[in-house]
């Protein structure tokens, strides 16, 4: 077999560990491994391939980003980028390609999926909010980035009684922000699925202060709505999947100006950005990487093109890559409520 192998969209730690796993199990069959470089880039145009072979799947186990590189290019936006698509897949006779990739990377390939083109899923993207799977890659690591950050702004909260505001990435979900939350010890959670008013993040404050905490911290995901808060300052500037780039929205800074100003506490903001998505992954990411790359291999020897493998109650299982990328997977109430109890 020839497996073309893309990793697409925002990276994430884990991705080079299902490289590996998807690699090491091809190389023991006695398959081929073409790369393909920076995700949807590597197959318009004239193409951008190379051969793989053990040295490069040995020692990425620890390392985060991804040897493959990663781009958020979109062939469905470009004159001819679809044809472009299948013909380099035909030129370089692959009999599957790989895609690991989040929800805008996983739609090109269930539309290819479509057109009956070879293709296999694996699901990627620290914003975890991919439908079905219980797993996506990338998003303990982000969650544990978190973590520590929120520990290290407590003490730091606590000697200056002041108000601290963490944003961290999160869209159109909140998982990122919640979690952390949960296990940083965040006051207030403040998500995309749960929107609240200024009033509301002031009485808040107002009631921990009366409880007799004098310093809070306050997680606030990238993407939330608010009123007051402009929803797309950055105007015509998009990503080619067509998303606003909310790291510039400055939501962040933009409460911690209200805050001060509606409560006279001194309040910092911490932007926790791409450090969420930078650095080695977590433990949990090396092992559940590996067993979806290890997987997607399994249904692409197997021919069960179209599908993706997912993790649900714990175990592996497939799923139709068009499924899994249908919607976006919201927090639950029930998450939310636990995230907001501990004030
Ligand atoms: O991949 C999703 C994501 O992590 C979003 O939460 C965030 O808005 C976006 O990536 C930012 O990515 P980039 O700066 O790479 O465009």
């Amino acid at each position: 077999m020839r497996i073309g192998l893309l990793t697409g969209g925002g990276d994430a730690p884990g991705l080079n560990p299902a490289i590996r796993a998807v690699g090491r199990k091809a190389l023991l069959a006695g398959d081929s491994i073409l790369g393909i470089r920076n995700g949807w880039a590597g197959l318009v145009g004239e193409g951008d391939m190379f051969e793989m072979d053990r040295p490069q799947f040995s020692g990425i186990l620890q390392l985060g980003g991804t040897l493959l590189g990663s781009s958020r290019v979109n062939p469905m936006k470009r004159d001819g980028g679809r044809e472009e698509v299948l013909e380099n897949l035909q030129r370089a006779e692959l009999d599957v390609l790989v895609v690991i990739g989040g929800d805008d990377t996983l739609s090109v390939a269930a539309w290819l999926a479509d057109q009956n083109a070879p293709v296999v899923g694996v699901p990627k993207t620290m914003d975890n909010d991919l439908m079905i799977t219980e797993y996506c890659i990338g998003f303990d690591s982000a969650v544990s980035v978190v973590t520590e950050a929120l520990d290290r702004l407590h003490t730091t909260a606590a000697s200056h009684h002041r108000v601290m505001v963490v944003e961290v990435m999160g869209r159109d979900t909140g998982w990122v922000g919640v979690m952390g939350g949960i296990a940083g010890g965040a006051d207030l959670v403040i998500i995309p699925e749960f929107p609240i008013t200024l009033d509301e993040v002031v009485a808040h404050l107002d009631i921990r202060r009366r409880a007799g905490s004098d310093f809070s911290i306050i997680v606030v995901a990238e993407g939330v709505h608010m009123d007051g808060l402009d929803a797309d300052p950055t105007g015509e500037e998009r990503d080619q999947f067509g998303h606003v780039l909310l790291g510039r929205r400055g939501v962040g800074d933009w409460l911690t100006r209200r805050i001060e100003q509606f409560t006279g506490h001194e309040t910092r903001t911490t932007v926790l950005g791409h450090l969420q998505r930078g650095g080695s992954p977590s433990a949990y990411d090396r092992i559940w990487a590996t067993h979806v790359g290890a997987a997607a291999y399994d249904l692409a020897a197997e021919g069960r093109f179209g599908w993706m493998p997912v993790v649900v109650c714990g175990a592996v299982a497939p799923a139709r890559i068009a499924d899994v990328v249908s919607e976006q997977r919201k927090v639950p109430r029930e998450l939310y409520e636990l995230a907001s109890v501990f004030y």
